[in-house]
């Protein structure tokens, strides 16, 4: 109940500044990310094995290598047929046999200070001058185990020292392993594959755009319509094209547009007509006083109860406009339970003041349904009206209800001219008035108002033949009923109720 109040288009124009950018950008900025994350994702995890590769790769040279020296050194000495007794001779032997692969350094050193007793292989030799190298012998030389150092000239280098030692003499096996050149090929692949990446996003980002602007075209022309569709113009539609769901939304709007036209047009026939309808009265009430002679007690007399009889049929005609502005209302009707048979002969009654007729209950419904009771008395009355207007004294007109399938219906039935069946659609339509002649004043209303009540019932209402000839109004409302009343109709003997004695 508190804080401010915002009206709905305030609220709908509340969206922050995202809610302004385009539906297009929008999609091409999301698919733009997601491409980016999934390629940089894959290029990570591309980068991260093949990284993870050159490791186990390297690791299983070193074991290799490592697997080679054990073998020669558990085999005997090939000079004296014994195994080994010196630990430099061992390292020699294993130096000369061996070939180093393109990206390492064998090394054997016989004592902890002295110089290498030989190195194998590589231009790299330079690398064995950094006391990064130095010190990570001197770490290992006593436990062995692999260094990895980061080199400026020479990158990542991984030292393995293995110890030798036997009862006399000891030294060391040093394997040193360059990774760098593995290195560089990863990073040129990786390089390669962020450009095509790029330029796979460049022309994702492109076709996405312009196959976003292609899609929602549809959206953008029907948006322009809209705006530029006017209360007083409904006449404008927009073209379908295609077989998708823009494609069903135009086609929602274009109905939708129908519906509102038609009922515009409705509204201003109805304007049309309520005032061509209170016009008359008026001019008739103006010519009279025109030409009332004031002086005349009896024109006096005649012209007041001219004037006040047209003042009545205006004010009836202004009522029934009234009550049919009203039936669009939710509250048009409240439904409650209502005694169907008590009803009809209630509305009989009520209906006997109406004029002289052979008034004649035909049947009741025995049956309690949920039903506005005013209005639906309301209906009866208006169809008893027509059935008196239409008939003569001599006439039957009959009322009856039945129950059938949860339907109530309820009639009117008279031995009057009946309706033309060419009529009998158009007579309910408001001011419709049959082509008949036959005398009467009525403004045409009268039918347009039963029908918006059983249409406010959910029920509709038609004209059909009587028998014996006349014309029969029938409503049909549909009715929740109470399971108090048992659901049957009695049937009446035709008894005259009019005049009451
Ligand atoms: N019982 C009937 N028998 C023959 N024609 C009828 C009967 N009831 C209605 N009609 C025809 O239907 C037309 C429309 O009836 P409706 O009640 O809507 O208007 P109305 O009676 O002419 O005017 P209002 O009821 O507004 O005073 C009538 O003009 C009449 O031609
Ligand atoms: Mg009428």
């Amino acid at each position: 109940m508190t804080g401010p109040t915002l009206t709905t288009t305030e609220r709908h124009r509340r969206g922050g500044s995202f809610a302004r950018i385009s539906v297009r950008t929008r999609i091409t900025a999301v698919i733009a990310l997601l491409s980016t994350a999934a390629m940089a994702g894959a290029g990570v995890l591309v980068y991260t094995l093949e990284s993870a590769r050159i490791e186990r790769q390297t690791s299983e040279q070193i074991d290799q290598e490592i697997a080679e020296f054990r073998r020669l050194q558990g085999g005997d000495d090939p000079e004296t047929g014994e195994a080994f007794t010196d630990v430099g001779r061992l390292l020699d032997l294993f130096l000369r046999r061996n070939v180093p692969d393109d990206d390492e350094i064998l090394l054997a050193y016989t004592g902890a200070d002295d110089e290498p007793s030989r190195t194998v292989n590589r231009n790299a030799e330079e690398f064995l001058t950094e006391p990064a190298y130095e010190a990570a012998v001197a770490d290992l030389f006593d436990q062995g185990g692999t260094e990895v150092l980061e080199s400026d000239a020479f990158g990542e280098v991984w030292v393995t020292v293995l110890p030798v030692v036997n009862e006399t003499t000891q030294g060391s096996l040093v394997i040193v392993s360059f990774l760098a050149d593995e290195h560089d090929e990863i990073n040129q692949t990786m390089q390669t594959y962020a450009i095509v990446a790029l330029l796979s996003l460049g022309l994702l980002v492109l076709l996405a755009s312009t196959q976003s602007g292609r899609l929602l075209a549809p959206l953008r022309t029907l948006r322009e319509t809209a705006s530029d569709i006017t209360a007083t113009d409904l006449s404008r539609r927009i073209p379908e094209q295609g077989n998708d769901d823009i494609t069903a939304l135009t086609r929602t709007f274009n109905v939708m547009l129908d519906r509102l036209e038609g009922g515009f047009i409705t509204q201003r026939q109805f304007l049309d007509d309520a005032g061509h309808e209170l016009k008359t009265p008026l001019t008739v009430l103006r010519g009279h006083l025109e030409l009332l002679d004031a002086s005349s007690p009896e024109d006096v007399d005649e012209t007041r109860e001219l004037l006040l009889e047209e003042v009545d049929r205006m004010a009836r005609l202004v009522g029934d406009l009234i009550l049919l502005a009203k039936t669009s209302r939710p509250d048009f009707v409240t439904p409650a339970p209502t005694d169907v048979a008590a009803l009809t002969e209630t509305t009989l009654s009520k209906a006997r003041a109406l004029g002289e007729r052979t008034w004649v209950l035909d049947a009741t419904a025995e049956v309690r349904a949920d039903l506005d009771e005013q209005r639906v008395t309301q209906a009866l009355l208006q169809l008893c009206d027509n059935a008196v207007k239409h008939t003569g004294p001599g006439d039957t007109v009959a009322l009856g209800s039945s129950y059938d399938e949860g339907r109530v219906r309820l009639w009117v039935r008279d031995t009057g001219p009946g309706v033309p069946a060419a009529d009998r659609e158009q007579i309910f339509e408001r001011f419709g008035r049959s082509v008949v002649p036959d005398g009467d004043e009525g403004f045409g209303l009268g039918l347009s108002i039963v029908r918006a009540i059983a249409l406010a019932h959910g029920g509709s209402v038609r004209v059909e033949e009587a028998d014996p000839p006349g014309a029969r109004f029938v409503l049909s409302l549909p009715a929740r009923t109470d399971a108090s009343g048992p659901a049957t109709t009695t049937q009446t003997m035709e008894v005259p109720l009019w005049p009451a004695s």
